[in-house]
């Protein structure tokens, strides 16, 4: 057991939520934002945040695969375990390996929603929103996207999640991004906060376990070993 960190492995803890950012995506091929080759180091941010860039990102997501990450937090989910999955990224990929609570802080980049009514949400049209398109409600549709600057209308939701979580297990996100990035403050206080990241040593706060390993090799041994124990308790060695 890693010391000083707070097992519920006495409590047999079942309910395991993650917070996910856009590192967890990145051995399906998709880029993250501000490592040296990241998105941010390529595109200025008013081009990205335009509905018309959106235009091409939806295809690059609907090539993009699950990854090993992604699979073992859905199959963890099969085996009686609660798993919340409170995420960054705007790709469906949790939902595509099977996860079935998933709550985008962000949006998601393969639907369009109203522009007056938050709770309006349709497929992403194939060719893209057009001028003209409207919500039931006859307002132009927009991405589903939550643009810098903009209120994030979900947090409030992950944070209710967070409080019931025996396990917090972050994964693939630089932390930098309000208000995500302070989530893991909602945790109750008795439960353990793992961090999954190759930079996890300069990112963990104290009390928060880190892993600096890839997402694809952390997350199927952390689940492996749940499945094993049938609680999230912590590995004696990680
Ligand atoms: N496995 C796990 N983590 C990884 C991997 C991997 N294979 N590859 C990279 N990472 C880590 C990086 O070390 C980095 O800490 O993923 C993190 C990605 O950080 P960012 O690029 O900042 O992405 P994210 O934290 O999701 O950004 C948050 O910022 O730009 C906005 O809206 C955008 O949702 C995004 C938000």
């Amino acid at each position: 057991m890693s010391e000083g960190f707070k097992d519920p492995g006495a409590r047999h803890g079942r309910h395991l939520v993650v917070l996910s950012g856009a590192g967890i995506s990145a051995e399906s091929g998709l880029r993250t934002f501000r490592a040296e080759d990241g998105l941010w180091e390529e595109h200025r941010l008013e081009d990205i945040a335009t509905p018309q860039a959106f235009r091409r990102d939806p295809q690059q997501v609907r090539r993009a695969r699950p990854n090993a990450a992604h699979k073992a937090l859905a199959e963890l989910e099969q085996h009686g375990f609660r798993v919340s999955v409170i995420t960054q990224n705007i790709d469906d990929l949790h939902e595509r390996a099977g996860s079935r609570e998933v709550v985008h802080l962000h949006g998601e980049i393969l639907k369009a929603r109203s522009s007056v009514d938050y709770g309006l949400r349709y497929p992403l049209p194939r060719g893209g929103i057009r001028l003209g398109d409207l919500c039931d409600k006859g307002s132009q549709l927009r991405p589903d996207v939550v643009w810098f600057g903009e209120a994030v209308p979900l947090y409030a939701v992950a944070e209710e999640i967070a409080a019931e979580a025996d396990l917090l297990l972050i994964v693939g996100t630089s932390l930098k991004v309000m208000p995500a990035s302070n989530l893991y403050a909602a945790a109750p206080l008795d439960a353990p906060i793992v961090l999954v990241d190759p930079n996890a040593d300069e990112l963990a706060e104290p009390g928060v376990l880190p892993l600096a390993e890839s997402a694809g090799q952390a997350v199927p041994r952390l689940v492996r070993h749940w499945l094993y124990q049938g609680h999230l308790g912590l590995p004696d060695t990680l």
